[in-house]
């Protein structure tokens, strides 16, 4: 190949690229319901496992409740690519704890194909920034413990976390500031 077709090559690599659908983050609505559930059916079977910590399929009625979450239950976000067919990549949401208005109980997943891409960060971070607003100051999440992913995004970043065991699952009570995370695309 010479080079002015290796010039061209280069140019259509990049341009498809930079016209790559991308995603962004926003707050869940009753509408989005199908496409959380769609998102859903792609997920591969590990996937759900370190979501919900047991063999489980989420049917349509969680997907219409997680988009329809009031501000006094809790919160929900999703990553969502932006093209002509929006697609729903990822989902975040907390719920209040029923005891304590301070706590939440926040979950995360992201496609299998979209996973390490920075994702699932991006939404935890947004979360938690949401949730400080509306006066959470802890998250407390039990995560799998060969779930090195959500591990390491759980007791890392700015925000000190306190670990501990219980029936084979971490524990993980991380305090929120509000001012500690970058506003984002919400
Ligand atoms: C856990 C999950 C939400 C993470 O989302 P993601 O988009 O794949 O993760 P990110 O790309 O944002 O990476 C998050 C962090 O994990 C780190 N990480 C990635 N792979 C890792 C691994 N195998 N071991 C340890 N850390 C890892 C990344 O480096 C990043 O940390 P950094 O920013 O400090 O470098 C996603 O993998 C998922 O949906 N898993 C299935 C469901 C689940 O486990 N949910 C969490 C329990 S509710």
């Amino acid at each position: 190949m010479n080079d002015t077709a290796l010039a061209k090559m280069e140019n259509l690599v990049w341009q498809e690229a930079v016209q790559a659908p991308a995603w962004v983050i926003r707050q869940a609505r009753p509408q989005d319901a199908g496409l959380i559930h769609e998102m859903y059916s792609r997920l591969s079977a590990d996937s759900l496992y370190y979501r919900y910590l047991r063999p489980y399929k989420p049917q349509l009625e969680e997907a219409c409740q997680l988009a329809s979450l009031d501000d006094d239950r809790g919160f929900a976000l999703l990553a969502v690519i932006n093209a002509k067919q929006p697609q729903v990549i990822g989902v975040a949401h907390y719920i209040l704890s029923l005891e304590d208005l301070s706590v939440a109980e926040p979950a995360v997943v992201v496609e299998d194909d979209w996973q390490g891409y920075g994702i699932g960060k991006a939404l935890m971070a947004a979360l938690a920034q949401e949730a400080a607003g509306h006066g959470v100051t802890y998250f407390r999440s039990a995560i799998h413990s060969l779930n090195a992913r959500a591990l390491h995004m759980a007791t890392h970043g700015p925000n000190p976390s306190k670990v501990h065991w219980e029936d084979g699952l971490m524990i993980v009570e991380r305090r929120l500031h509000e001012n500690l995370f970058t506003k984002s695309a919400v």
